[in-house]
């Protein structure tokens, strides 16, 4: 079996604040989603690509259909979109065998980590993350704002997508997790349920890359911008 891509852009895009769903924001003249969806292109990758859009959505499915993938409706959390493109998976690719598991909001991420994140998975990994080192120094606090102490940031890493998996071990993950009652609001990436869900498997870590930041606040577009200003055409 193939691979398959899920491409979560069911988010509203609070942070960045421009009223609509961030994956229609435009960059260059362009959404988000666009640029993920030509990202995922760039990177050889030619098996279904799913989009998770928010309910009641047109424009961003449109968009989807136009670059060769297909929308699905998400969920109120970004685990429960996940869950939903799982479903829609399930039903109209049985054959795919692995997934990988992207954030629309990080639309400049390089060919070279999808490539990776491929790499290992055909190597026989079961989970694969991008990831990069911290920059600041990390401190632990309390409620009250007092310091814990300083954390070795040397043994920490920033989580990026695309994240890879034997689609198998997501989906049970997935569903232990909805079985278990987690609130899906908490679950920030599909990597930290299989820690939680599948105990004893190894969740492999690979270089992230610098561009493949999550445009989440307004100073991120303004990156993204000059991320873009500075590619070869
Ligand atoms: N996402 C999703 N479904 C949700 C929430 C998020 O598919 N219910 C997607 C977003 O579209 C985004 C990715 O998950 O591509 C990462 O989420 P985040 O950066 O938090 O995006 P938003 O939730 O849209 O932003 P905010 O939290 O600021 O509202
Ligand atoms: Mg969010």
């Amino acid at each position: 079996g193939g691979f398959a891509v899920v491409v979560v852009a069911a988010g509203s895009g609070t942070r960045l604040g421009h009223g609509i769903p961030k994956a229609l924001v435009a960059l260059d003249g362009r959404p988000l989603l666009e640029h993920a969806l030509r990202g995922i292109r760039c990177a050889g990758l030619t098996g279904p690509v799913l989009v998770t859009v928010p309910a009641g959505d047109v424009e961003l499915s449109a968009t989807a259909r136009a670059h060769g993938a297909r929308p699905v409706t998400g969920g109120a959390s970004r685990a429960e979109s996940v869950r939903e493109a799982l479903t829609e998976l399930a039903r109209s690719e049985p054959a795919c065998t692995a997934v990988l598991v992207h954030d629309a909001a990080r639309c400049l991420t390089p060919p070279e980590v999808f490539r990776t994140v491929v790499d290992r998975l055909r190597a026989g990994e079961r989970a694969v993350v991008p990831v990069l080192p911290v920059a600041d120094t990390m401190r632990r606090v309390d409620d009250a704002g007092r310091s814990l102490g300083t954390v070795d940031r040397t043994v920490l890493r920033a989580v990026q997508t695309p994240q890879g998996f034997d689609l198998a071990l997501l989906r049970s993950v997935h569903r232990a997790a909805a079985e278990a009652g987690t609130d899906p609001g908490s679950v920030t990436d599909d990597a930290s349920l299989v820690e939680a869900h599948a105990p004893g498997t190894t969740v492999l870590t690979v270089p992230g890359h610098e561009h493949a930041f999550k445009i989440t606040r307004p100073l991120d577009l303004v990156l993204a911008e000059a991320v873009l200003r500075g590619r070869a055409p």
